[in-house]
């Protein structure tokens, strides 16, 4: 297991190490399924190091990167790779983004590895062993109700075409808490959740390679990965809720709330009416 984390720290601090050097350069930027949805030449480079590096050491290990295609035969050990989660913000040179390296055993995350180059801060946590930033054991906030709270969230790829839906969301939640953050790197997001900077984080259509690491370093931070209905959560699945376990009856009773407005809405049933 140390073996694993080793080399997975190793890999987040090289690729780091590469985004740091450029992040403020030129960058050579593509599209790809759509105008929001961006790529760099440096999103390509940090994939190629880490996955190489991971094929070194783990040959028979399965990797699954956001920019290269699944390598490796089917194996018990699956690692989950952004090599830049925040590209939109890298893009830009806006100062907040992160590598993300974990990895599954079967269907269990046992290594989590977020790190964040521009303010060296290096998220772990492996299975059952706790969670830790630079070294030092982080845990979740206590912060009892959501009317104390601050919140996290993201927009996924489709945000144009579904903005009134997503924002939906986002409005329930600025009413109902101290603050709704952006930031623009989900991997973070959970980070920052599981060391208390904020309360809870809800998105919709994240990627596996985004949540993976995350998850891991919230759970092992004691707090709650989920979907919206509370049930439990899978990287493959459409939702994603953490919080600090204190918040997530309140963040779910939230999201069914927006989520059966929007059912009444779609089937046009006024809401007095629908009951009988
Ligand atoms: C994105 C970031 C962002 C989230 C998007 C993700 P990328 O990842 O995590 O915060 O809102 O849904 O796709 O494309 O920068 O690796
Ligand atoms: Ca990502
Ligand atoms: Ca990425």
């Amino acid at each position: 297991m140390n073996e694993f984390l080793r080399v997975a720290q190793e890999a987040a601090y090289q690729a780091g190490a590469l985004l740091k050097d450029n992040w403020l350069k030129a960058k050579i930027i593509e599209v790809k399924t759509d105008i929001v949805d961006l790529v760099t030449n440096v999103d390509k480079a940090a994939d190629t190091l880490i996955t190489q590096l991971l094929r070194t050491r783990f040959p028979t290990h399965q990797i699954i990167a956001e920019e290269s295609a699944v390598s490796g035969q089917e194996s018990a050990y699956r690692w989950y790779i952004d090599p830049l989660d925040g590209t939109t913000n890298f893009a830009h040179s806006f100062p907040h983004f992160a590598v993300s390296i974990a990895l599954a055993h079967e269907s269990q995350m046992i290594v989590g590895v977020v790190y964040d180059p521009l303010r060296n801060e290096l998220f772990c946590a492996t299975q059952g062993n706790g969670a830790t930033l630079n070294g030092r054991p982080i845990h979740v906030s206590p912060a009892p109700t959501l009317d104390q709270s601050l919140v996290l969230t993201g927009f996924p790829y489709d945000r144009r075409k579904r903005s009134e839906f997503y924002l939906r969301f986002y409005q329930a939640f600025m009413v109902r808490t101290q603050g709704v953050r952006r930031c623009g790197s989900a991997a973070l997001d959970l980070c920052y959740v599981a060391c208390g900077r904020a309360d809870a984080f809800w998105e919709w259509r994240l990627h596996p390679w985004d949540t993976a690491a995350g998850s891991l370093i919230v759970e092992e931070a004691g707090g709650k990965m989920s979907n919206f209905s509370g049930d439990g959560f899978t990287i493959t699945g459409e939702q994603t809720l953490a919080s600090n376990g204190l918040l997530h009856r309140e963040m779910v009773a939230v999201l069914q709330q927006v989520l059966s407005e929007e059912e009444v809405r779609k089937h046009r049933i006024h809401p007095s009416t629908s009951s009988g």
